[in-house]
């Protein structure tokens, strides 16, 4: 079983991996399967600000790519002075690749505060929302 503690310390160690020249801000974040793997991530920015991809991102699409579609908790770290928790983009995206998983966010002197994702997002844009495509063509 993976603790709260090792998850955290994953993202750190991620965080090492950041690229972010442009805001000089680091993150990042660790993914833990329900089969008990850890992906993890770090933001990579980009010179066309838009184009930057956060920590939590990352860290998604590197499980989902590797073959695994199950999550129980997600870690953030960033060098803040309060814990950090996912941008409001990628608790839509979390949502709908991982759930209502829980969030550990936290900083780099480990102050720790944990929620569940529809805490953070509790109206998210869900697939049952969606007028079919079908009819939209109509
Ligand atoms: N960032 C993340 O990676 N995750 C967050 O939760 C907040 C923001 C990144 C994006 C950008 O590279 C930098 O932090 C500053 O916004």
């Amino acid at each position: 079983m993976v603790l709260a503690s090792e998850l955290i310390s994953a993202a750190g160690k991620a965080r090492e991996k950041a690229y972010a020249p442009y805001s000089g801000y680091q993150v990042g974040a660790a993914l833990l399967t329900a089969e008990g793997n850890i992906f993890s991530g770090a933001n990579i920015e980009n010179i066309s600000s838009g184009l930057t991809i956060c920590a939590e991102r990352v860290a998604v699409f590197n499980a989902i790519n590797s073959g695994y579609y199950q999550f129980t908790s997600l870690a953030v770290v960033g060098d803040s002075a309060q814990p950090v928790f996912p941008c409001g983009a990628c608790c839509q995206v979390l949502w709908e690749l991982a759930g209502d998983i829980e969030v550990i966010a936290s900083n780099m002197q480990e102050e720790v505060l944990t929620v569940h994702l529809s805490r953070l997002l509790p109206h998210p844009f869900s697939p049952e929302k969606l007028t079919s495509p079908r009819e939209y063509f109509k």
